[in-house]
């Protein structure tokens, strides 16, 4: 009898220890993880630069209010600042609460300017932003909002990739545009970066906000910093959290000087936000991924794995669909049951879970070894062997 709510549908296993890309079951059996607390393990299970300062902060201070100054986040802010275009940042404690606290700056904005009227903002139709309120009806998802009526007001939302519907969706109300720069849950679908660029323009032209959700997609994952990064725009306010904390709750609200002028004192706040412990661990797993170094050797291993995996489409063209993403947030979508495939390749010890579209999402941490990618090509050669 388990006394935890029935809101998972949970795989009958659980794990006791973890090893950069590998977990081991209570049962004894080692599985390649390539799902990695779905993106958020950013270098694997158990670093030892991690464990030590987690150790070490762990002796001195764990939590103070927000009423202080905290140097650890202090520093981590400053480190975010100088590497990305934010000015400012906010930490919080999750995704969703980064996703909230993103749309509540963009409507504060616009209040602080002289036009509250200017507070709806503009979704793709079935993204993922998150499970609080406000995150479930940004995200305009009729399964993820069954039952939790009254409607939230304030978002209107067009189609992926319509941009007619776009264009006819703003109006004098929009304060601003939200879309994940690559959409996770909704299939692993990449905005390209001339739908990126094109996003920025029509956000100047009608003098409205761009917030890019790069919850899942940032820090490190597609081989830059951020996944908008190619694109050379710069939004207005981005939402981070998974990967920043390599296992740890983190959260952050990234903005430019312009939009951050409308948070002041008593506009926003969190109790556990930016507090000593975690930001004492996202400063180390910052000073990892935000090197050179690091995210080329992401790169090279990404378009290894990608390489890899498009001979296997190429090998299996009834059963692979397509492969997509970007870095280490792919996508393989198969042409039917992508559940009973997610099952077989964990038989064969392989972890990799669900997306919508018929997609397999593969997640390996950013630091995976090229022989950890070779064994998860072994094991997908294998099911679509058999599949
Ligand atoms: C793009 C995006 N935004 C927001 C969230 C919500 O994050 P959390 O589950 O930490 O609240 C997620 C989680 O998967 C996500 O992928």
């Amino acid at each position: 009898m388990s006394y935890l709510a029935k809101n998972y549908n949970r795989k009958k296993i659980s794990f006791n220890r973890g090893k950069g890309s590998f977990l081991f079951s209570n049962n004894g059996k080692k599985y390649l993880d390539f799902v990695q607390g779905i993106a958020v393990n950013s270098l694997g299970h158990a670093h030892p630069k991690l464990i030590k300062i987690l150790n070490k902060q762990s002796k001195k201070l764990w939590h103070v209010s927000n009423a202080f100054i905290i140097p650890e986040g202090e520093q981590l802010a400053k480190k975010i600042a100088k590497k990305t275009f934010a000015d400012f940042i906010m930490f919080q404690n999750s995704g969703a609460e980064a996703t909230e606290a993103a749309i509540k700056v963009a409507k504060r904005y616009f209040y602080s300017i002289g036009k509250p009227h200017k507070n709806r903002i503009l979704c793709i139709k079935n993204s993922f932003h998150g499970r609080t309120l406000a995150a479930i009806y940004a995200s305009g998802s009729k399964k993820m909002t069954e039952g939790f009526g009254p409607r939230v007001v304030g978002f209107d939302h067009f189609k992926f990739g319509d941009h007619k519907d776009l264009k006819k969706k703003i109006n004098k109300n929009t304060a601003a545009i939200m879309v994940e720069t690559i959409m996770g849950e909704s299939g692993i679908k990449v905005i390209p970066d001339w739908c990126l660029k094109g996003l920025r323009r029509l956000c100047d032209k009608k003098k409205i906000l761009l917030i890019l959700d790069e919850v899942q997609c940032g820090i490190g994952r597609t081989g830059d910093f951020f996944a908008f990064e190619k694109s050379k725009i710069k939004p207005d306010i981005v939402p981070i959290a998974k990967g920043i904390g390599g296992g740890f709750p983190i959260g952050a609200v990234l903005m430019n000087k312009k939009v951050a002028s409308a948070m002041t004192s008593g506009t926003h706040g969190s109790t556990f936000g930016g507090n000593p412990l975690a930001m004492k661990v996202g400063n180390e797993v910052m000073d990892i991924i935000s090197k050179k170094s690091f995210l080329n050797k992401v790169k090279k291993h990404s378009k290894y794995f990608h390489n890899k995996l498009i001979k296997i489409k190429q090998k299996y063209p009834k059963i692979i669909k397509e492969v997509r993403g970007r870095g280490f947030l792919i996508g393989l979508q198969v042409y039917n049951d992508q559940i009973g495939f997610i099952k077989k390749l964990m038989d064969n010890r392989l972890l990799t879970i669900k997306a919508s579209e018929n997609v397999i999402r593969i997640l390996p941490p950013l630091n995976v070894r090229k022989s950890e990618i070779d064994e998860a090509i072994k094991i997908l050669n294998k099911v679509c062997s058999t599949y």
